[in-house]
Parts: structure tokens; C-alpha cells; sequence
């Protein structure tokens, strides 16, 4: 029913573009309230707007990454032409050092590497169709999982995802709101929830913003409400996205997203989710090994800018955590779909071409 109708799924939102040889972020630290582009045309602009969350979602942030290494270039050879791959060093740690669970960042570094070692004169345009390609890969890989993640779902489904893993987090359409798109738009989800997603509120800020720019009601809940949704038997279906997914099966995502596993488990709701095949790392071999970012103690501190917490107060603000292989009943990506994904499941589809 949804294969092929995928051109009819609003999809307007856009993180980042590439115009008049500069990179433009939506800074999606303003949303919603305002709707900005910032224009980068350096390097370190660019590791510094992927700390700062400027753009954000690993995808995203893999992409930015790869545009980095076109500026990178770019400089490099203006100051010294043919010896430019031997500045390059600095600017590329700087980026792969911007945010470390992520993994579509190194990835997305490791593609763009292997672009600079095979030319002389101007790499700009190289790099440049390579830094395109990933981008316009990303987005027809997000359309194809939302065709087969959404397939899972019948009809009269209830959903509800988790930060936002969407057009912000993406090139464009979204891996767990790209399902959840291809499945509004098919006409099998009937009801979508947006979980706020403290500390950022990705959920409250982004998700709810996106979707109601592509015409997808939504519901906002707390954090805290999601169990007691389930509790209520208001869901069929947590879906969310990935920043790194180890070779065992297990999910580092958006902090909250174990909790929403566990609770998910305990009352029949199924759970999904939606990465590419870039966000499968074989090199950590499970979630124990994935560096999970802490951020700084401001984000739980204030709200708005406003303090909400006693000064002194001491503060944990890990921002992702890891959801085991058991607790998940479908991975979907780009390359097809695995129930209750594991090791060899996951091998497979990463030797498939
Ligand atoms: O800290 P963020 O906002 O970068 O975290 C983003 C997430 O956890 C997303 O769910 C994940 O990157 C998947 S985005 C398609």
C-alpha cells in the first residue's frame, strides 16, 4: 500500500543546506520559536556548531561532518595548494571530536578520507560530490526505511517516538519519523505522540514543531507519562532512531529511550527502530563499549534560559543510554528489516550490498 507513494509524504523541514559554496544549518537551537539558518564557510565553525547543537541527530551530524571536510579542503588548498591533504589533520579531529556517540560522524569522516588521497589540483569538487552523494544517500535511505518500517505497522496503529529523529535529525525525511510519515501518510497510524525528551526537549521543541509543519498531528506528553500510556493500552508502538548501534544488536539513543524499552516490554507495546546501516558500528561489539557524551550541567539547570534548580546542586547529564538487542522487536534500515535483532542478523545485513 505505502511502497511508492512516498513522494506524497510531506517532507518540507530542512537541517542543512549547501548554496553559493557555503553550508547553512537551521539552528535548531532557536527552534521553535525562531527559524534561522546559520552560513558557515569554515571549518572550525563547523566542529563548533556540531558541539554547540546547532545541528544535532547522527545523521545530521555525519552529513555536517562531510561538508566540514569540503571547507576543510577548500582552506587548505588556498594556503597551499598541492600540500593541502597534509593540513587537513587538525581540521578533522576537531570534527570527529565534536560529539562522540554518534557514530555516522566518523563514519561519514572515513568516506570523505578516502575521497583525498585520489587527486590533484582543487579537491573542492571531489569532495564536494562526495559530501552530496552522502547527503542525498541519507535521504533516499530514510525514504526506503520508511517504507519498510511503516509496512510493520497495521492499521489503525498507535505510535509514539522519542527526540527527534526526523528531517532536523537527517539530510531530509527522517529514519523513526520517516516511518512515521510513510505510515500517516499510508494511512495506518491513527495516533502519534511526541515524548518531550528532557533535558534538550528535542521531543517538545523539534519533533512536535516538524510534524506540525508537515501536517501530522501530534501529541506532546511528558517524559514521565509514557508508561502510564502504555499502562492505559493508548500505544501499539515505540519508534525511534539511533546514534550508534553495536555489533550485538544493542541501541545507544537519546537518553530515556531504555526506560521506554523496559516499559514497552512490561505492556506488550512493540518497539522499533529506525537507523541506516551508516549507524551500525561492528567495531564496538556491544552497547558496553559505545562512549556515552555527557553534556554540561546547564542543560538540567535552567529552562528557557530561566534557572529552575538550587545553585550547588550537583548534576549527571548523560545524554544518550543503550537499549540491549532483547528489548528490541524490529530494526528497520535501508537494507531491510530484522526482527528481534542479534549478532548474525546484523552481520548479514551489513555484508549485503
Ligand atoms: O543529542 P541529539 O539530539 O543529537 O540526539 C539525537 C538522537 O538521539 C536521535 O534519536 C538519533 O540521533 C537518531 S536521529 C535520526
Amino acid at each position: 500500500m505505502i511502497a511508492n507513494r512516498h513522494e506524497t509524504v510531506p517532507d518540507r523541514v530542512r537541517a542543512l543546506l549547501w548554496r553559493d559554496g557555503g553550508l547553512g544549518l537551521l539552528d535548531q537551537r532557536l527552534l521553535p520559536q525562531r527559524l534561522e539558518y546559520l552560513w558557515l564557510s569554515h571549518p572550525a565553525e563547523v566542529a563548533d556548531a556540531i558541539r554547540r547543537m546547532v545541528v544535532r541527530g547522527a545523521p545530521a551530524i555525519g552529513i555536517t561532518a562531510a561538508y566540514g571536510v569540503v571547507l576543510a579542503a577548500r582552506a587548505a588548498y588556498a594556503r597551499s595548494g598541492e600540500r593541502w591533504r597534509e593540513e587537513l589533520g587538525t581540521d578533522l579531529d576537531a570534527l570527529r571530536a565534536a560529539r562522540p556517540t554518534a557514530v555516522n560522524l566518523a563514519w561519514a569522516l572515513r568516506r570523505m578520507e578516502a575521497r583525498c588521497g585520489r587527486q590533484s589540483g582543487d579537491p573542492e569538487p571531489v569532495l564536494l560530490a562526495e559530501a552530496q552523494a552522502i547527503h542525498a544517500e541519507d535521504i533516499a535511505a530514510n525514504r526506503r526505511m520508511g517504507e519498510l518500517g511503516a509496512a510493520f505497522l497495521g492499521a489503525g496503529s498507535r505510535a509514539m517516538t522519542h527526540c527527534n529523529a526526523g528531517s532536523l535529525a537527517t539530510g531530509g525525511f527522517g529514519t523513526a519519523l520517516g516511518v512515521i510519515r510513510s505510515a500517516w501518510a499510508g494511512r495506518a497510524l491513527t495516533k502519534v505522540y511526541a515524548a518531550e525528551t528532557r533535558p534538550w526537549l528535542q521531543g517538545a521543541r523539534l519533533t512536535a514543531w516538524e510534524l506540525r509543519e508537515d501536517g501530522v498531528p501530534a501529541t506532546l506528553l511528558a517524559d514521565g507519562a509514557a508508561a502510564d500510556l502504555m499502562r492505559r493500552g493508548l500505544i501499539d508502538w515505540v519508534i525511534v532512531g539511533a546514534d550508534r548501534i553495536a555489533a550485538n544488536g544493542d541501541v545507544a539513543n537519546k537518553i530515556g529511550t531504555y526506560g521506554l524499552a523496559l516499559a514497552a516490554r512490561a505492556h506488550g507495546v512493540r518497539f522499533m527502530v529506525a537507523a541506516p546501516v551508516s549507524t551500525i558500528d561492528l567495531e564496538t561489539p556491544d552497547g558496553g563499549a559505545i562512549p556515552i557524551e555527557e553534556r554540561p550541567a546547564e542543560e538540567l539547570l535552567a529552562l528557557g534560559g530561566q534557572r529552575v534548580a538550587p545553585e550547588g546542586i550537583d548534576v549527571w547529564n548523560p545524554v544518550f543510554d543503550i537499549t540491549p538487542a532483547a528489548l528490541i522487536d524490529v530494526l528497520v534500515t535501508e537494507r531491510g528489516v530484522l526482527e528481534a535483532p542479534g549478532r548474525l542478523g546484523i552481520a548479514a545485513l551489513c555484508q549485503a550490498a
